[in-house]
């Protein structure tokens, strides 16, 4: 399943941290170190990202959550609208820290990527085992049940278009990340499982990103590997030093 260039795509999850004069700064240092090799984003809290887009010209921007519901009485929740509204065109799903402290589930998940299909907006669905799995050696098991549940449904068009965050939880902010072997093991399962449900021209397509402690000294080892085609990055994306090293790392 080679032979298809896929650009990579590696983007910093910022989870509950910087404000908007903060974004905006961060902004102002990286954006133009920005370089056509691969995609860069950032996906600030929902309050900083009407700034994020407004400066940013090279960085994408995602949000971290949304609801699926286009309004309703949702107390506290934020609508694919919304964010269309200010520009924003990518959304993280499912992010392991939602799933455990959110209860956000795969069917959450599903209904949340088909929204914002029926928007034109793209889904960063993440998706990856916890300890206790992988000790018990169902990652496989685990990440083909996330894969089907959260891509359910779709069309092979949209599904082409999807980026996959393979993360697993044990490797979160932990420092300890995934081995290269294991990391693309698993990615090339979440390929096949995607072909199986699809195609093989949707699965050369789709775009996996990995995460769990990426940072400048290992992203190119990881992005060189055949299945893994991006990053998602938490600690590693909140300075500018890192976050920049990262962006050079791949030019
Ligand atoms: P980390 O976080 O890079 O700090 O491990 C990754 C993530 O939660 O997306």
């Amino acid at each position: 399943m080679s032979n298809v260039v896929r650009k990579p795509i590696v983007v910093g999850n910022w989870k509950m941290n910087k404000n908007n004069a903060e974004t905006k700064e961060f902004i102002q240092v990286c954006d133009q170190h920005c370089h056509d090799k691969a995609d860069f984003g950032i996906a600030p809290s929902f309050l900083s990202l009407n700034t994020a887009v407004s400066h940013a010209s090279n960085l994408l921007i995602a949000a971290q959550n949304c609801h699926f519901e286009k309004s309703g009485a949702f107390t506290g929740e934020v609508a694919i609208p919304m964010l269309e509204e200010i520009g924003v065109r990518y959304v993280i799903v499912g992010h392991s820290e939602r799933r455990q402290y959110d209860n956000e589930t795969d069917e959450k998940i599903n209904k949340k990527v088909h929204a914002l299909f029926a928007a034109g907006m793209v889904p960063i669905v993440c998706v990856g085992e916890t300890l206790t799995e992988f000790e018990a050696n169902q990652t496989e098991a685990v990440v083909r049940r996330q894969v089907k549940d959260c891509l359910a449904g779709l069309s092979k068009e949209d599904a082409a278009k999807v980026v996959v965050a393979y993360e697993p939880v044990w490797a979160i902010g932990t420092g300890k990340s995934a081995t290269m072997e294991i990391a693309q093991a698993t990615c090339k399962i979440v390929r096949q499982q995607v072909l199986e449900m699809f195609d093989e021209s949707v699965a050369n397509q789709l775009r996996i990103q990995y995460g769990g402690s990426v940072k400048p000294e290992n992203i190119k080892e990881y992005l060189s590997q055949e299945d893994i085609d991006g990053a998602l990055i938490g600690g590693a994306s909140l300075k500018t030093d890192s976050f920049i090293e990262i962006i050079n790392a791949l030019k």
